[in-house]
């Protein structure tokens, strides 16, 4: 029997403005699989990552925690927050105000942690994101790209057992974003689950075991990223393409060549023209 993750049953939201973000939501993310949410801008992924920690409630349906129905009290929100941590889109809503230490110290601390074991937490967290050299600047002085690695040393600061990062590579550079591609397969690798929402197709094609593509509010298909990739009819309704890779694959297969599977990473690629 599959574990469930997260569950989704019919689940709609509509911003107080009037906007229908979600619309009859329904689907299953399976544990221990990276998962991708792939959609264009407005198609609702912020939204629905802001529903899987509670910070907002559907207007219709329900969603499961592992398989139990999230409830809007104070106590189970609390509990679920400490297991699902979220990492923002915009690093400005996350990070508050002093230093970079003090930045993300504030989770730590407010898990009751004591002093040492905080240090320890935000120096690890700090390493992780290279941001070591930053400890001690202002963080409403800090660029963009710098504050994104911040958001997130703060959310790992505190060990979640799920960690969701709203489009996380978005203002890296290719090497911050190649380390950060790092860093989430060696989360997956020591036992997190990983969620993530991108837009960025040749990302999701490289690093998705299940990937779930959303489009105007609505849960337009979900599967592997062979099976999604492979429809041009459904990139197309949800306004996105075909990932680079994927295209040279198929045109070496077309050739001849890569019978075995495409490759979904550089090097994988590299190794097979090597190989011939
Ligand atoms: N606070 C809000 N009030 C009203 N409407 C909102 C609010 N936040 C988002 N929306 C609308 O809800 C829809 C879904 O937005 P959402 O931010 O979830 O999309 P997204 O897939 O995360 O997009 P992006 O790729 O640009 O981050 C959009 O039409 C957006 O304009
Ligand atoms: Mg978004």
């Amino acid at each position: 029997m599959k574990n469930w993750l997260f569950e989704l049953e019919g689940v709609s939201f509509t911003y107080p403005g009037g906007v229908t973000a979600l619309q009859e939501i329904s689907l299953a993310i399976v544990e221990g699989k990276k998962t991708v949410f792939l959609g264009a801008n407005g198609a609702g992924k912020s939204t629905l990552f802001w529903h899987l920690n509670g910070l907002l409630r559907p207007r219709e349906g329900h969603i499961r925690y592992r398989g139990e129905v999230i409830r809007y009290e104070r106590a189970f929100l609390r509990h679920l927050r400490q297991k699902v941590g979220i990492v923002f889109q915009d690093p400005d809503r996350q990070i508050f105000a002093g230093t970079v230490f003090q930045d993300v110290s504030f989770g730590p601390l407010n898990l009751g942690l004591r002093r040492e074991e905080v240090c320890n937490c935000v120096m690890e967290a700090l390493a992780m994101m290279d941001i070591l050299s930053l400890r001690d600047r202002p963080v409403h002085l800090l660029s963009h790209g710098e504050k994104k690695r911040v958001a997130i040393a703060g959310v790992l600061a505190m060990h979640p057992e799920v960690i969701i990062f709203d489009e996380p590579t978005t203002s890296l550079d290719p090497e911050h974003e190649e380390e950060l591609v790092n860093i989430l397969e060696k989360l997956h690798a020591t036992g997190k689950q990983i969620i993530v929402s991108t837009h960025d197709v040749d990302f999701a094609y490289a690093f998705a075991d299940q990937i779930f593509v959303l489009g105007g509010g609505r849960l337009l298909a979900c599967g592997e990223p062979q099976e999604i990739f492979a429809d041009p009819e459904l990139l197309s309704r949800a306004k996105l393409r075909k990932p680079l890779l994927f295209e040279v694959g198929e045109f070496l297969r077309k050739q001849g060549l890569c019978l075995q599977g495409l490759p979904r990473k550089r090097e994988a690629l590299q190794h097979l023209l090597e190989v011939g």
